[in-house]
């Protein structure tokens, strides 16, 4: 039995099955709503077109904690913005309060200021505003998420956390104090 934990990284193509096993099985269980309807028998952590990327911890064949980068447009008071976000950010119940998350969110934070992106953004709920706080994330008071194609909006209760990336960051704060941001669905 392997009990030494590793960071590891990989695409999503790259990521072995039996660790992507254990996310889904992670996320079909804490958010049971991803996985209802045609979506019943998902086979993906993050939709493809996201273009995944994983960063986790495991010791062997054993998920300790995981999260995912994934990379879409929305769009904010009609200017569009390419944002990177971390989704499917777990760990699992033994190894919790470790500091496992909170490591692999400090790493996302590093890949996400290295890349292309306009601006960083992540939803969560308000219990853990404060855990994102800590590695960089900030609260955009007030602002709204409209997720789904037209015909299918509702609107998130999530709260949405920004990291400043590129020169279009400011605009993008801007503009959510007076618009909602769109989303073709939630991630
Ligand atoms: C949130 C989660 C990923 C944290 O993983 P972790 O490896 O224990 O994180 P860290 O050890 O780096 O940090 C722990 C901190 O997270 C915060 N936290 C985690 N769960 C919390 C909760 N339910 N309420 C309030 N704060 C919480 C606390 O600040 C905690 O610090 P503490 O241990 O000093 O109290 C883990 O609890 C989890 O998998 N939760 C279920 C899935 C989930 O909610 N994911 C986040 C979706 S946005």
């Amino acid at each position: 039995m392997q009990t030494d934990i590793e960071l590891r990284e990989c695409a999503d193509e790259h990521l072995p099955e039996v660790l992507k096993a254990q996310v889904l099985s992670f996320l079909r269980i804490i958010w049971p709503e991803g996985f209802t309807g045609p979506n019943r028998f998902r086979d993906w952590t993050s939709h493809p077109d996201l273009r995944p990327h994983h960063l986790l911890y495991a010791a062997g064949s054993q998920l300790v904690s995981h999260l995912e980068i994934i990379t879409t447009t929305v769009s904010v008071g009609g200017e569009h913005y390419v944002v990177q976000s971390p989704t499917a950010v777990m760990t699992f119940p033994a190894f919790r309060g470790e500091g496992w998350a909170g490591r692999l969110v400090a790493a996302a934070v590093a890949r996400i200021d290295a890349g292309q992106a306009d601006v960083g953004v992540l939803t969560c709920g308000p219990h853990l505003v404060e855990f994102y706080s800590r590695a960089g994330w900030e609260l955009a008071p007030g602002a709204t998420i409209l997720a789904g194609a037209d015909g299918s909006t509702w609107i998130s209760d999530d709260l949405l956390l920004t990291r400043s990336v590129g020169p279009r960051s400011a605009a993008f704060r801007a503009s959510l104090r007076k618009h909602p941001m769109r989303v073709a669905d939630e991630w």
